[in-house]
């Protein structure tokens, strides 16, 4: 298989300061939960009694921070979509590191705003706040459908004819490595990921997809089992072997699925992007409404 696909990548410089943001930011958003679950769980009428209703609260020096660094965040989400529009800025790194910023950004800004709203939204700012839930959560599922779509390195689509070949490469080479015919390796994968049937749908393929995933360690699992005691091979033999199989197993789901796996990532999109178009106007018409009646934090 062409070594520019994501399932080939290596750990890069972004990826381990990607991991410890995610440490850190995690960490310092635990302890702020701990420390403030008293206030966090005090009733709105009762919170200005707490004592600690003067740094927690959404105007609050901490509380605010929350809001000013979460909005912070989710603005520079958005580069995504001006590096992914824009040709100009093309040699700016790949477009998928750059969803991986955004997914961070998407994580760590609506988790820092519910700290912001102290678990308490009522107004026109809760369309805001749910709208800006349904596109985070939803980011999940856009996660899962993006990593279905094979792409290089640099997060390219690669077409399906090249597909094709790749998937024919592959299948010559555990021929040659393995001397495994093409009708038995297409048993092998379907014991893996068992075909699933397009034309019974679209969300009966993606459920199909995503317990078939869940499966998948349990499939293997016996799958290595099996061949070790059929092809009187030692555990080493077979897990190098269960590596290129499951690999090309993978992209053979890919290939069969194709079509749906696009189409349902449309739909997403469609869904994803009006959530987060609300979201964006109403927090803009929050924000502007708290810098006009005073609230500039610490500035
Ligand atoms: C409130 C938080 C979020 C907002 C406002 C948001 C917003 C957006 C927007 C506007 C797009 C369209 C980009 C474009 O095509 O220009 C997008 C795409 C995407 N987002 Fe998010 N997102 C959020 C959270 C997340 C999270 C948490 C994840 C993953 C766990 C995620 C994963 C994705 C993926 C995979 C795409 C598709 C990329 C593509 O098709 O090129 N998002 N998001």
């Amino acid at each position: 298989m062409k070594s520019s696909t994501t399932e080939s990548r290596k750990t890069s410089l972004l990826d381990v300061i990607l991991i410890i943001l995610y440490l850190v930011s995690f960490s310092i958003y635990v302890y702020f939960l701990i420390t403030g679950t008293d206030f966090y769980s005090t009733s709105l009428r009762e919170q200005p009694h707490h004592p600690d209703y003067r740094s927690l609260r959404p105007a609050g020096m901490i509380g605010h921070a929350f809001g000013v660094i979460g909005s912070a965040m989710m603005i520079f989400m958005l580069l995504y979509s001006i590096r992914k529009r824009i040709r100009r800025l093309q040699n700016l790194g790949y477009l998928s590191s750059w969803l991986r910023v955004h997914i961070y950004f998407g994580i760590i800004g609506p988790l820092l705003i519910i700290l912001h709203s102290s678990f308490k939204v009522q107004g026109l700012i809760a369309v805001s706040f749910w709208s800006m839930i349904a596109v985070a959560l939803s980011g999940i599922l856009g996660r899962y459908l993006y990593k279905q779509i094979p792409r290089t390195i640099a997060g390219q689509e690669i077409d399906f004819k090249e597909l094709e070949q790749m998937n024919q490469n592959l299948a010559q080479e555990i021929y040659n490595k393995f001397r495994i015919e093409p009708k038995q390796l297409e048993s092998i994968e379907a014991s893996i990921f068992p075909p699933i049937r397009p034309e019974k749908g679209l969300i009966f393929a993606f459920l199909s997809m995503i317990f078939n995933d869940a499966l998948k360690p349990i499939r293997s699992y016996r799958l290595r089992k099996h061949l070790i005691k059929k092809l009187n091979l030692s555990f080493q033999e077979v897990s190098q072997m269960l590596i290129t199989i499951k690999r090309k197993a993978m992209l053979q789901r890919r290939i069969s699925m194709w079509n749906a796996i696009h189409q349902l990532f449309h739909y997403w999109h469609v869904i994803h992007k009006p959530f987060a178009i609300i979201m964006y106007i109403i927090m803009l018409i929050h924000i502007l409404v708290a810098v006009y009646v005073g609230y500039f934090w610490i500035f």
